[in-house]
C-alpha cells in the first residue's frame, strides 16, 4: 500500500480523495487545535513560507480562517484585494496567477464564483492550490471541518445519519459533505423544496425528501444550509415566510430529532429563515465550534501540503 503524502498536492475537492486520505487529514488535526488553545498561539512550523489568499467572492470565515491558520504557523499570508487588482485593467486570471507564482509564493488559496476555476489554476501552476469554494461545486475544507466537528461531538462518524436541509442544488458545502460522508460510511439524507433538489441525487447514495418533519426524525446531525440567492437565476420558493414555515429549523421541529442531535450550519446564517435564533444559539448547536475547528483543520492541511508528514 502506498503511504499517504499530501506534500506539494492540491486540495480541490472531496470527490478526488479516498476514505483513507480523508481519515489521514482528520487524524492530523488535534495537535493543531491544541496550538490554538495556548496563551501564545504561534509555532514556527511554516516560517519562510508564503501563502496567497485569492478570493473572488465574499467570505468571512474561510478567508480569515486560512489567514489565521497560516499566521499561527508563522507563514506570511497575503490577501490579494481582487477589486483593486490589475484584473480591472484587463489582465486575465491566468496571467494574474502566473505573476503571483513568479513572486515565489508557496501556495494559493482560491475562492471563485465559477465552478472549476481552482482546478484550472492548479493545472497551470506548479505550486499547490487549495479550493476555498468554487461556485456550487465543492468546498472541501468546509467538509473537513464539519466531519471533524461531528466526530468531536458524537465520538464517531460511521453509521451516523446526517440530514442536510435547504438549497441543496446550489450548495458546494452539501456536495463536498455528501462525497466525504458517504466515503466514511455515514448515512446521508437531503431535504428541501423540489426546486432546490437537483435530479440524480439518489445516484450519490443519499435519501431524498421534501418533508422536513419526517426526514428529521432519526437524524444524529442536522446541517442547515444557506439559501444561495446570489446563484438563483429564478425564484425557487414563493416567499421567505413560506420557505421558513416548511424548512426553518425551529425548536419545535428539533424536538422531533434524537435527544442528542447535533445542529450544524456552515454560515453565514440567516436567522429566522433557515434556522431559528434559539436553535442557532442553543445547546444542540455546534455552529461556532465548526468555526473554531476550521482554523485547526486549515492549519493541519497547510502543514501537510507545505512540507509536513
Ligand atoms: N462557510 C463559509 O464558507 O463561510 P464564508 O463564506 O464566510 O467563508
Amino acid at each position: 500500500m502506498t503511504a499517504i503524502d499530501f506534500r506539494g498536492r492540491d486540495l480541490l475537492g472531496m470527490a478526488e480523495l479516498s476514505a483513507a486520505e480523508i481519515r489521514y487529514l482528520l487524524d492530523a488535526v488535534p495537535p493543531f487545535k491544541e496550538v490554538s488553545q495556548r496563551d501564545i498561539k504561534k509555532v514556527p512550523t511554516l516560517r519562510g513560507k508564503t501563502i496567497v489568499n485569492l478570493f473572488f467572492e465574499p467570505s468571512t470565515r474561510t478567508r480569515t480562517s486560512f489567514e489565521i491558520a497560516g499566521k499561527r504557523m508563522s507563514a506570511d499570508v497575503i490577501n490579494v484585494s481582487v477589486a483593486t487588482s490589475s484584473l480591472s485593467k484587463g489582465e486575465s486570471l491566468r496571467d494574474m496567477a502566473d505573476n503571483l507564482a513568479a513572486m515565489q509564493v508557496d501556495l494559493l488559496v482560491v475562492r471563485h464564483q465559477v465552478a472549476g476555476v481552482p482546478h484550472m489554476l492548479a493545472r497551470y501552476l506548479s505550486i499547490p492550490v487549495i479550493n476555498a469554494g468554487d461556485g456550487a461545486h465543492e468546498h472541501p475544507t468546509q467538509a473537513l471541518l464539519d466531519l471533524f466537528t461531528i466526530e468531536e461531538r458524537l465520538g464517531s462518524l460511521r453509521d451516523k445519519t446526517v440530514l442536510l436541509v435547504g438549497d441543496i442544488a446550489n450548495s458546494r458545502v452539501a456536495r463536498s459533505n455528501i462525497f466525504a460522508m458517504r466515503k466514511l460510511g455515514m448515512r446521508v439524507r437531503v431535504c428541501g423544496p423540489r426546486t432546490m433538489l437537483p435530479p440524480g441525487l439518489e445516484r450519490l447514495g443519499v435519501e431524498v425528501s421534501s418533508d422536513f418533519d419526517e426526514a428529521i426524525q432519526d437524524a444524529d446531525v442536522v446541517m442547515m444550509l444557506r439559501i444561495q440567492r446570489e446563484r438563483h437565476g429564478e425564484v425557487l420558493f414563493p416567499s421567505p415566510q413560506e420557505y421558513a414555515e416548511r424548512y426553518c429549523l425551529t425548536a419545535e421541529r428539533l424536538r422531533r430529532a434524537k435527544a442528542e442531535v447535533l445542529v450544524l450550519h456552515p454560515g453565514p446564517i440567516n436567522r429566522g429563515l433557515e434556522i431559528a435564533p434559539e436553535v442557532a444559539d442553543g445547546l444542540a448547536s455546534a455552529i461556532l465550534q465548526q468555526v473554531t475547528n476550521g482554523v485547526a483543520v486549515r492549519m493541519a492541511l497547510l502543514y501537510l501540503i507545505l512540507g509536513g508528514s
